[in-house]
């Protein structure tokens, strides 16, 4: 990839060389057709008036070297226009348009060069540690028909879920899908963000920008216990990838656009249930699940 731009910056580069040196080559060139001019047009007069050579050579009543002399100031004209006007005003339209090309070449290739430096490093800096002692776990509040949110937003406001978020997955990375980062207003303190999207050139501020769940879990791989925390897309392939769910099921059915894929229960086991029944401020009911996988 970066080799393809770097063909490219070299090619535009010795492309503005070889042009000024063009133009270097074109005003010298118009010096010594200068200087030759002046030197033989002297010559000429010089031995036409003072030597008398051809002095009878006349057209329409005008000595042959005026008319010498005329054709080649014509001559000379065209070539300082040439030279100082038309190449001129192209030249310099053309190097104004390298100029800006190559600043937006470098300038892409600087963004993202220092975003892959920071994925990559934290990807492969520590590829040897072991993580058979992670813990990866989807964190998701889920209606009783699985919806999650709506629209990009969450449907529901229960103060001690997201107290409880917050305490699960304080000092630890949370994994989220694009969306689910863009319906935030900024990336979630005190947590390190690693977002996902197909987007190469996906920037904002303190988060950590992966191309795939497998590349978010190697980022985590220091973190015995990395949390994926949506949304939906992310869920079901985070699915696959998770040892434990913590469900906050909602006691409600709702309708929505996105929804939790169907625990199959096969896979995981109820280890642990917390009903949150008739709480203060709170409109509906809720139990914290925790779901651990044994298959
Ligand atoms: N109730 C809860 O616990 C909870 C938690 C979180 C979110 N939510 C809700 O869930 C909804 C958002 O979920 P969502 O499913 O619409 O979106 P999402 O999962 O948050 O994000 C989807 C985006 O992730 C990226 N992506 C998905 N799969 C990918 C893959 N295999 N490789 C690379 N990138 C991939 C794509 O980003 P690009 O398009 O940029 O490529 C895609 O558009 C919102 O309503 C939110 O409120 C609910």
């Amino acid at each position: 990839m970066f080799s393809d731009r770097n063909s490219d910056i070299d090619h535009e580069t010795i492309e503005l060389l070889e042009n000024a040196q063009d133009r270097i080559r074109q005003k010298k060139n118009v010096y010594k057709h200068f200087i030759v001019y002046l030197f033989i047009s002297g010559f000429f007069l010089f031995i036409d008036f003072f030597l008398a050579v051809g002095q009878n050579i006349l057209i329409f009543n005008y000595s042959w070297s005026i008319w010498v002399l005329l054709i080649w100031t014509f001559i000379l004209l065209y070539h300082l226009f040439d030279v100082f006007i038309s190449k001129k005003i192209i030249n310099n339209k053309w190097i104004l348009n390298q100029k800006s090309h190559l600043i937006k070449l470098q300038q892409e290739k600087i963004k993202s060069l220092k975003k892959d430096i920071e994925t990559e490093s934290k990807i492969y800096a520590d590829s040897n540690s072991n993580n058979s002692n992670q813990l990866v776990t989807i964190i998701v509040a889920a209606s009783e028909n699985n919806i999650i949110g709506d629209n990009n937003k969450l449907i529901w406001h229960l103060s001690k879920d997201l107290i409880r978020f917050k305490n699960l997955t304080k000092g630890h990375h949370v994994i989220m899908g694009r969306k689910t980062f863009e319906s935030m207003p900024k990336a979630l303190p005190n947590r390190t963000n690693v977002i996902i999207t197909r987007n190469k050139n996906y920037v904002a501020e303190n988060i950590i920008v992966v191309n795939s769940l497998e590349n978010a879990l190697k980022v985590c791989k220091d973190d015995p216990q990395p949390f994926i925390i949506g949304g939906g897309e992310i869920y079901k392939i985070g699915l696959d990838y998770a040892n434990r769910i913590e469900l906050t099921r909602v006691h409600q059915s709702f309708e929505g656009d996105t929804a939790f894929p169907e625990i199959d229960e096969e896979v995981w086991k109820e280890v642990n249930k917390i009903e949150m029944f008739d709480i203060e401020n709170h409109d509906y009911n809720f139990s914290f699940i925790t779901y651990d996988k044994f298959n």
